[in-house]
């Protein structure tokens, strides 16, 4: 294992009928709350009267951010933030998915400073200070709702980048799997990706000796696996949706990445291309992670053979690791058609076009990865065979 510290300081409360807990977490924080959210489904869900209630019930001033978009775009952040400075907003807080829960982080940053939000997304200033914020989470995929990190496109210049600070942390999350009964099968297939990539992206890493850090991983992805199929074909089983809702958070709240690096090339690449196109993360994500894999299988066979056979039902007998390596990445590719994910990138229209510019884009800071480093020709090799 690599030396770490490990802190991860969101209050977590979850299961059926929590969002009650909304006004004892809210009391602290002051009178004025901008509730932000995105395009209505928590309108048509029935979460946005009931928060309201809440808010009202407890004399809060209210104001709202809508239509956050999916991937969501600066401007929108930068909206947040003047209506924050304007009404001087005493708390923040996010209702929906990742994209509404990203936009917050940087809302809340950017609310006491006096630049540009897209300053803190680029690194080039660090948050000093930022307005607290809670989140109630709607569907189950980023993690977003446990850990720091904030994934913005600027949609003028098409660049997407996460970021994240000790100040873009939610102070609560409160998550009840009722309200994720509602995403429908799209979506649902979309965030069993997401979270599945996350532990991939986790899983192949360069450190010795974390046999437990292997163990819960495996584990999260063999309780996805199980549980994903079933729920895809019942969207409306909700132990379905707790053990998914569940694991979405798993995968990315900072549990499992103890000890080591993990590689997230998959997700720099992924980026760069809904930058140019504008298309769901996971589904890039659900094109790209297989050829991310096949590509690197031979910086460490064994490693990839390991995945195969403890979680994608490969047999190791006779085999070497190479072969079960390729197995288990054809089971994986098999297992995400299956559910519904895309496949190549003409799923979405993208032809050979771009290319280019999306390797360019992604690896525009260097080399890409931690377990293995992609530079813009490793990357175009993976777009090309992704196509
Ligand atoms: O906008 P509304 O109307 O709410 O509809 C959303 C949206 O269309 C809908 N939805 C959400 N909850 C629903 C629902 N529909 C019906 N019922 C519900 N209960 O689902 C659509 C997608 O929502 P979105 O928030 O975009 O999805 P997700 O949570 O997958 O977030 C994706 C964003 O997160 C970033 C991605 O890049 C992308 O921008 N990521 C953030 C990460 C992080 N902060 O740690 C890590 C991830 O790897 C990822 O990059
Ligand atoms: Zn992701």
């Amino acid at each position: 294992m690599n030396e770490f510290v490990f802190h991860n300081p969101v209050k977590l409360i979850f299961g059926k009928g929590q969002v009650h807990r909304l006004s004892d977490e809210l009391a602290s924080y002051g009178k004025k709350v901008l509730v932000v959210y995105g395009g209505g489904s928590i309108k048509r869900n029935g979460l946005y009267d009931e928060v309201m209630t809440i808010l009202n019930d407890q004399g809060m001033e209210v104001h709202e951010l809508s239509g956050v978009e999916p991937n969501p775009r600066l401007s929108t952040a930068r909206k947040g933030a003047a209506i924050c400075k304007e009404h001087g907003i005493d708390v923040i807080l996010a209702v929906g998915g990742g994209s509404v829960i990203d936009c917050t982080k940087l809302i809340a940053v950017a609310a006491k400073y006096e630049g540009d939000a897209w300053d803190f997304v680029v690194g080039k200033a660090s948050p000093k200070e930022a307005l607290p914020f809670g989140t109630i989470l709607t569907i189950a995929a980023t993690g977003s709702e446990m850990n720091r990190g904030s994934v913005i496109t600027n949609e003028e210049t098409q660049e997407k980048y996460g970021w994240g600070s000790s100040f873009s942390y939610p102070q609560f999350s409160i998550l009840d799997p009722t309200y994720t009964l509602s995403v429908p099968k799209d979506q649902t297939v979309y965030g069993i990706v997401d979270m599945m990539s996350h532990v991939f992206e986790q899983y192949f890493n360069n450190a010795k000796n974390t046999p437990v850090q292997d163990e819960l991983c495996e584990g999260v992805l063999r309780a996805i696996v199980e549980a994903g199929p079933k729920l895809v074909e019942n969207l409306d089983d909700y132990g379905l949706r707790e053990t998914i809702l569940f694991a979405g958070t798993w995968g990315l709240n900072g549990f499992l990445q103890m000890g080591y690096n993990g590689d997230w090339a998959s997700h720099d690449i992924e980026h760069a291309i809904s930058a140019v196109y504008d298309i769901p993360h996971a589904g890039g994500l659900a094109i790209l992670f297989p050829h991310w894999m096949r590509h690197n299988v031979k910086v460490n066979p064994a490693r990839f053979a390991k995945l195969g056979v403890n979680v994608f039902g490969v047999h190791p007998d006779g085999k070497s690791d190479e072969e079960m390596a390729f197995e288990g990445i054809d089971n994986l590719r098999t297992f995400w058609t299956s559910i519904g994910a895309p496949k190549t990138l003409a799923d979405y229209n993208i032809d050979d076009s771009k290319l280019e510019l999306m390797a360019e884009k992604a690896t525009i800071n260097g080399p890409l990865g931690n377990f293995v480093s992609l530079d813009k020709n490793d990357v175009l090799a993976i777009l090309k065979a992704s196509l």
